[in-house]
């Protein structure tokens, strides 16, 4: 299968300063992932491990306090590779909607509320297309129409619409001009479960029909569950476990994974669920060594020490952790 998106070694860090003291957030750290063509590959990981920040970068849409360290991201496109970081900002701002596009969190504040959906449509497809108003329009109607979508929502204002229509409707303004690259941040989080089950079904006939690939983010390990083909689980800035999906949750490797899969609910579940003592580090002061270490169970001098590499473990596996990797003294924790 090949790849439609590298990511190598990427380090990004939000440098703020107040009250003239400078503070480093190290929200992306050291963080390698291959995108493969028309695979729904999902990132997991609890709130503040740098879902977020890791989409943005991938997009290349920077907000201002974010600094890239180091690393980079190519898409493979149209036969060629494009090093996002060496091109000029108009051409990635042409890229954007074409090559990639971006779902964000929180969809409710992605459309403006004070204008119509039609003018979100319209700004889009003549931002990228040499088309007057009346054809942008006749395009925006087709294609909702196409996705089985109301045209009477073009004429709607953002709050008018249901929360579930106005995932679909910011779904489908992500993908008219259909891009081979999704990125997709909390698309179903602030809807209840059978609106979600909706939204993801809607989401994933569109990636089927225009062939394209999906980056899925969700703290939500149901949701990868159900959608996602394989997984990458972050914790405090960095990959900490990798795999197919099925393999993930049938047998994960990492401390951290494990109780991500066992704080989900269970149709057999009669005992209390076990939740994840502790909280993520404050990525301005990480700890040293395995980040997860404060909250591991297994955690040995070895683990406060230095961090583990992650490692390929078994094909396509690959993990950060001195329990199933990194020891070739052959201590175990
Ligand atoms: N604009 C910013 N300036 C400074 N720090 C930021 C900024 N945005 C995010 N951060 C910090 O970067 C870290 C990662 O945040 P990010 O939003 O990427 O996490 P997330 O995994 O998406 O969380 P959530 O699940 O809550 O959406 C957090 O420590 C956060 O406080
Ligand atoms: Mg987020």
């Amino acid at each position: 299968m090949s790849t439609i998106a590298e990511i190598a070694d990427l380090r990004a860090y939000y440098v703020t300063r107040a009250y003239g003291v400078e503070r480093t957030v190290r929200a992306v750290e050291g963080v390698s992932l291959t995108i493969r063509r028309n695979e729904v590959f999902g990132i997991a990981g609890e709130s503040g491990c740098g879902k977020s920040t890791l989409l943005k970068v991938i997009l290349g849409l920077l907000p201002p306090a974010l600094r890239i360290v180091s690393g980079s991201v190519v898409y493979h496109a149209n036969g060629t590779a494009l090093d996002l970081f060496a091109l000029p900002e108009e051409r990635r701002r042409q890229l954007r909607w074409q090559v990639v596009s971006y779902i964000p969190q929180g969809s409710m504040h992605a459309l403006n509320p004070v204008r119509r959906i039609g003018d979100a449509f319209r700004d889009v497809i003549r931002a990228h297309r040499r088309v007057s108003v009346h054809e942008a329009d006749g395009m925006a109607r087709d294609y909702l129409a196409n996705l089985g979508l109301p045209g009477k929502v073009l004429d709607s204002y953002p709050h008018q619409l249901s929360g579930g229509m106005r995932q679909r409707v910011t779904i489908a303004l992500a993908t008219i001009l259909a891009p081979p690259l999704i990125l997709a941040d909390e698309p179903t989080t602030a809807l209840d479960v059978v609106v979600q089950r909706g939204v993801l079904q809607f989401l994933e006939a569109i990636r089927q029909r225009q062939e394209s690939t999906l980056v899925l983010v969700t703290h939500d390990m149901g949701v990868h569950a159900n959608a996602a083909d394989r997984v990458a689980v972050l914790y405090a800035g960095q990959v900490v476990e990798e795999a197919e999906t099925p393999i993930l949750f049938a047998r994960p490797l990492h401390p951290y994974t494990r109780y991500l899969i066992q704080s989900l609910p269970r149709l057999d579940d009669r005992g209390e669920r076990m939740s994840i003592p502790g909280r993520p580090p404050a990525l301005d002061d990480p700890p040293a060594g395995c980040r997860f270490h404060p909250r591991c169970p297994h955690a040995t001098a070895r683990c406060r020490a230095a961090p583990p590499p992650l490692e390929e473990v078994e094909p396509r596996h690959r993990v950060a952790c001195y329990l199933v990797s990194g020891g070739s003294d052959g201590s175990r924790a």
